[in-house]
């Protein structure tokens, strides 16, 4: 009786891992929320039960805590439930939250790592996180902080040279101006939605004008040089 929290990668169907195929094929259970490719849920047997506990218009939808207790209740009855999720479990993905949870309750869980979309779509779009002479380091982070935390954790000063922003579409003007606080509002921008995935759109920019284009979610943002070098090896694609 296992649960396995597993990474689904960013969209691609084919970006999942041969480990992650190989529970799936045997899970009788698969919990999964809003996943930029539905098709690896074919990879589970027919007759798998699929529980969706992600967000649907007009419908309640599953508190962590709800979800955690399906977790549960399920990992107590079956051999083989998977609980998969966008990307990486652990990035943005509250699966250390569910992991906790089935280990204070005592079911045995285990993680496969996916391809986080903040560095595969970015990647497969052509676009280096770092780059030799351009940028040694990224920073991470989410462009919708839980406004009921008691205290903001995420101030944009951040000293990375490539700033990755998650979840962050919605509040792009609020948060491009916090950050021209701290870099020249020329710096370029780039934004990828829905990477991967036959609906990938790349919008281009800088600080200062990227929140007046025509901004889709969910999309990542890439601020920092390293948007110039995606431009040149664009260019020389032809
Ligand atoms: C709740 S976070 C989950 C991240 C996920 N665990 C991961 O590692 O990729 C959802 C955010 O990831 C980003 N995202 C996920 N898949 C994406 C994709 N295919 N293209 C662009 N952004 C994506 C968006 O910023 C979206 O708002």
């Amino acid at each position: 009786m296992v649960v396995y929290l597993v990474g689904a990668g960013p969209g691609d169907p084919e970006l999942i891992t041969l480990k992650a195929i190989r529970v799936l094929k045997r899970a009788d259970v698969v919990v999964y929320d809003r996943l930029a490719g539905e098709e690896i849920l074919g990879y589970a047997p027919e007759d798998a039960k699929l529980i969706y506990v992600g967000k649907k218009a007009g419908e309640h939808h599953k508190t962590q805590d709800e979800i955690n207790r399906i977790l549960v209740e399920e990992g107590k009855k079956h051999e083989t439930v998977v609980r998969l999720k966008g990307g990486d479990p652990f990035v943005f993905g509250r699966g250390g939250e569910e992991l906790l949870a089935l280990r204070e309750a005592g079911v045995e869980a285990r993680v496969i790592p996916g391809v986080t979309s903040a560095v595969g779509v970015p990647t497969s779009a052509g676009l280096p996180v770092t780059h030799r002479g351009v940028a040694t380091s990224f920073t991470v982070v989410t462009g919708h902080e839980d406004p009921t935390k008691p205290e903001k954790q995420v101030h944009w000063d951040y000293r990375a040279d490539t700033l990755i922003i998650l979840m962050g579409v919605g509040n792009v003007r609020e948060n491009m101006q916090e950050i021209m606080k701290h870099r020249p509002p020329e710096t370029p921008v780039c934004v990828i939605e829905r990477g991967t995935t036959e609906d990938e759109r790349v919008i281009l920019g800088t600080l200062e004008d990227i929140a007046e284009k025509d901004l889709r979610p969910p999309g990542i943002i890439v601020v920092g040089e390293v948007v110039n070098v995606y431009r040149e090896i664009r260019g020389s694609q032809g």
